[in-house]
């Protein structure tokens, strides 16, 4: 009775502190989980009745950081630790390509730096990560023995302030810390796709990350800088051995709130270049959803060449993939082998539009792909999908 009583007043306190409008990002959270059923229920119906291979029992579900267990979270980065101490195939075949990589992990930075100008701002911008966080993925598991579920950092739960993300907390069970505060830093000028240049104006941190898995001491990243001054010798590509550095910017985080993802999946309809523009451009200002994902973390983030260094880059884009994904799963038909753009960043220099036969590098981490082979997350290689 007394339980009740308790239940009946609580709802009553809480019913009477709602607001009278709602909060517009939570409305957008409940949005964004209803386009995810829609997307899960689609693709669930698509492979019930394809041949493919890829069945309801052995898709493998990818998961916010938060969802994992303990167990898992610490695997997860034992396995990047692993990673980086496997010797570099770059190394050991083209040495002088890239005399600072050191590592296998190192060899998956390279080929992002050597990629970057074709895919970003460009129709390979989706198709090359969706395949580059894939090969890490096979990577981790077949190398260094990785059996949990591929996460993804939701940025829309943290969006207010990403210090308050557990992905940062600096606990064992997180991505490490924030970087020491630095005071009185200038503002960090990069260079984006198409000669555009961001200033990075500095945040909550900027020095070396000093808590958690990859806090200085236990975490080492030789490659780059390549998107800002000064570079890294050999054009970024040469031995730089450093800590990791992070500035959690509350400011940036703005740009992932739910409504931007809502802006993105309901808004931009059947249109793939609209989805790209929601990315990296927000009202036609640099910006957008990929890009403060980035922005928020700094400063190895902030490199649009080099960011895989920080290893919140493969969360980050496993959530941009995922948001690719839960877009493509409201029209699978309509919108899976859509293509849009060209070949190169911002077209320069001009290159053709792509086609679903245009061919992407992936160096030594793979054989190269045409987009057609990467659009579809449940055909070919691919059978993922996101919880
Ligand atoms: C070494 O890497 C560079 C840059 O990717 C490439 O142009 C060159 O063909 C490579 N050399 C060999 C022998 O693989
Ligand atoms: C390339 O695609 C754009 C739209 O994305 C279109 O306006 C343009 O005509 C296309 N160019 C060619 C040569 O087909």
């Amino acid at each position: 009775m007394l339980a009740r009583v308790t239940i009946l007043l609580t709802f009553l306190a809480v019913a009477l502190a709602a607001p009278l409008t709602p909060d517009p990002e939570m409305v957008a959270s409940q949005r964004i989980a209803v386009l995810q059923k829609q997307y899960q229920q689609n693709t669930l119906h698509l492979i019930a009745a394809a041949t493919t291979g890829c069945t309801a029992e052995n898709i493998r579900r990818r998961k916010e950081w938060n969802a994992l267990t303990n167990p898992e979270k610490k695997s997860f980065i034992a396995s990047i630790h692993c990673l980086n101490a496997l010797p570099s195939e770059i190394q050991r075949t083209n040495a002088t390509h890239a005399p600072g990589a050191r590592t296998r992990y190192d060899d998956f930075i390279v080929t992002h730096i050597d990629q970057t100008p074709f895919v970003h701002g460009s129709g390979l911008f989706l198709p090359f990560h969706r395949h580059l966080v894939h090969l890490f993925e096979t990577d981790l598991r077949a190398r260094c023995g990785y059996a949990g579920p591929l996460p993804y950092w939701d940025w829309t739960r943290s969006w207010r302030d990403p210090r308050r993300a557990q992905l940062f907390d600096g606990s064992d069970t997180s991505l490490g810390g924030n970087g020491r505060f630095v005071p009185g830093r200038n503002a960090t000028p990069i260079g984006l796709p198409g000669g555009l240049v961001k200033l990075i104006p500095p945040a909550t941190g900027g020095g070396c990350v000093t808590e958690g898995p990859f806090a200085e001491g236990k975490y080492e990243v030789r490659l780059g800088p390549v998107g800002y001054e000064p570079k890294g010798p050999d054009g970024g590509l040469g031995y730089n051995p450093r800590c990791l550095t992070r500035d959690l910017s509350p400011e940036f985080s703005k740009g992932t709130r739910p409504s931007a993802v809502t802006a993105l999946v309901d808004g931009c309809k059947d249109d793939l270049g609209c989805v790209n523009e929601e990315m990296d451009m927000a009202g036609g200002v640099p910006g957008g959803i990929h890009a403060s994902g980035h922005w928020q973390v700094g400063l190895h983030a902030l490199d649009v060449y080099a960011s895989p260094s920080d290893p919140v880059f493969w969360l980050h884009h496993t959530q941009v993939d995922r948001v690719w994904t839960i877009w493509q799963g409201q029209n699978i038909e309509g919108r899976t082998r859509q293509v849009w753009g060209t070949s190169t960043a911002a077209n320069i220099p001009p290159t053709p539009n792509v086609t679903l036969d245009t061919m992407m590098d992936l160096g030594v981490l793979g054989p190269a792909k045409s987009i057609r082979q990467l659009v579809s997350p449940v055909e070919g290689e691919y059978c993922y999908m996101y919880e």
